[in-house]
């Protein structure tokens, strides 16, 4: 009854409530691929240093192939007895080739073997994050270059402010989109060094080739202080807060969706096939994709939160808390991934009402703030005196229910004698959107040469 791996000081097996909460089979045999991978990288090293035969090398390798080839046709058995998913390969390994299984964990102990293998895992979702991004950034770029010139009103405070071009609009999420791709790109290159060969926490005496085993398995060199890699996981926390940060900017464009969709803004109808409706309200379309990238984005959240908590005060190395890295890191990855493609989905997908967006623009006295340049410019007035004059001219224009560039010359002239008909070209959201020009701004202009260079930067010319 006692364990095969560790059972020879023991006068009994574990309990119930210890095989239970011991067990990390259910989720780290999501690292089945990675742990065949180091392990085979690792028989390969010994028997060219010449620790182990080229005869059970063959046969180890051989085995864990087989091993592979059953895990991808018949999933991975989950035996709380056998812990995990390094103990899981290693007890098949051992019935399918016998006593060379054996010589596998020779100048290896789990800790640097899960450190090597989640490390492994980790990277791979950096560079899958990245991919997913870029893919969304395509969406923007598409549907940006297609909205350069349209109008819409710029909000601050959900108050409309100014004229914008949805175009920019939806260009600001590509700069977000563009920080989040350097910060899964930054997280991949500094998970580089690679922790096999550290052992359990002191190195080993076997004349090990720790640079050997790091090349292969696509490090850039290996770890260089064995008690620190064993017991560093700021690799999984890179990628948590890359992905909270990624989460969070989504989560502001899923709120966005959800407000243009909404039936007083009628900004945008989202596609069909990621919308659901009511059970009891026929005429219902509801934005339910948005609304779970905007919720998930907290659950990645508190993802991260969780990993930084388990591994706050930690004495060196290993500790047992550290098997509990795993759940928060696949659950925000698989979350992440869903609420890309959910998002480039949406984008991708979404009819913007054009004619709507104008009107709302229009308005909203969305160019007072022209109205107070051009006295400035046309008449000299000092800013400040020129927007108390043009508060006086929306007040008006509020009152009568008119635009601000519907309100007849007559009685703007009654509020300052300085305003001339000139100012109609100023007020129309058109021109006051072409005027703002200057480098970043939202003029169509500059909206297309940014969206160019976009375009570059994507591999899309
Ligand atoms: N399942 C363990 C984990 O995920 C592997 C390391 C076990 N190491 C140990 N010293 N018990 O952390």
């Amino acid at each position: 009854t006692g364990n095969k791996m560790w059972g020879g000081r023991f006068a009994e097996g574990p309990s119930a409530i210890m095989r239970e909460i011991n067990a990390s089979i259910p989720f780290d045999k999501a690292l089945w691929r990675q742990d065949i991978r180091a392990s085979k990288t690792h028989v390969a090293m010994l028997a060219a240093q010449g620790i182990v035969t080229a005869a059970d090398a063959a046969a180890i390798a051989g085995g864990l192939d087989t091993v592979a080839a059953e895990y991808e046709t018949s999933g991975v058995p989950e035996n709380w007895d056998l812990e995990d998913i390094h103990m899981t390969t290693e007890s098949r390994l051992a019935e399918l080739i016998g006593a060379a299984a054996g010589r596998l964990h020779t100048a290896r102990s789990r800790n640097d073997q899960v450190a090597t293998d989640f490390k492994l895992w980790v990277r791979e979702a950096c560079v899958a994050a990245d991919a997913a991004l870029g893919a969304l950034q395509v969406a923007l770029v598409t549907r940006a270059e297609e909205h350069a010139a349209t109008i819409m009103p710029g909000f601050t405070h959900l108050q409309t402010a100014q004229p914008v071009t949805l175009g920019h609009h939806l260009m600001a999420y590509y700069e977000m989109l563009d920080r989040d791709r350097s910060r899964f790109v930054d997280a991949h290159r500094r998970a580089s060094q690679c922790p096999l060969g550290s052992a359990a926490l002191a190195g080993t005496g076997f004349p090990i080739d720790r640079e050997a085993t790091a090349s292969a398995l696509g490090f850039a060199m290996p770890t260089r202080n064995s008690l620190d890699a064993v017991s560093d996981r700021d690799f999984a926390l890179d990628y948590l807060m890359a992905a909270s940060q990624c989460a969070l900017h989504l989560s502001r464009l899923a709120e966005e969706l959800i407000i243009w969709a909404s039936q007083p803004f009628g900004f945008v109808v989202l596609p069909d096939a990621l919308s659901t409706g009511s059970s009891i309200m026929p005429q219902k379309k509801n934005p339910d994709a948005a609304e779970l990238v905007r919720g998930h984005a907290g659950r990645i959240a508190g993802c991260l939160t969780s990993l930084m908590m388990t591994m706050k005060g930690l004495p060196l190395a290993y500790s047992k808390d550290m098997q509990d890295d795993k759940p928060p890191v696949f659950e925000a990855a698989g979350l992440l991934t869903l609420c890309l493609a959910a998002m480039t989905g949406m984008i991708d997908g979404a009819a913007f009402r054009t004619d709507r967006m104008r009107a709302a623009a229009e308005l909203g006295f969305a160019t007072a703030t022209d109205l107070a340049d051009w006295l400035v410019r046309q008449a000299d007035i000092p800013f400040r005196e020129a927007h108390h004059i043009t508060g006086a001219a929306v007040k008006l224009a509020e009152s009568r229910g008119l635009a601000l560039d519907k309100v007849p010359l007559a009685d703007l002239q009654a509020i300052d004698p300085r305003i001339d008909e000139r100012v109609f070209a100023a007020l129309s959201v058109d021109q006051s959107v072409a005027s703002r020009a200057s480098y970043g701004g939202t003029a169509p202009e500059q909206v297309r040469a940014r969206v160019a260079e976009a375009r570059r930067d994507l591999g899309l010319e």
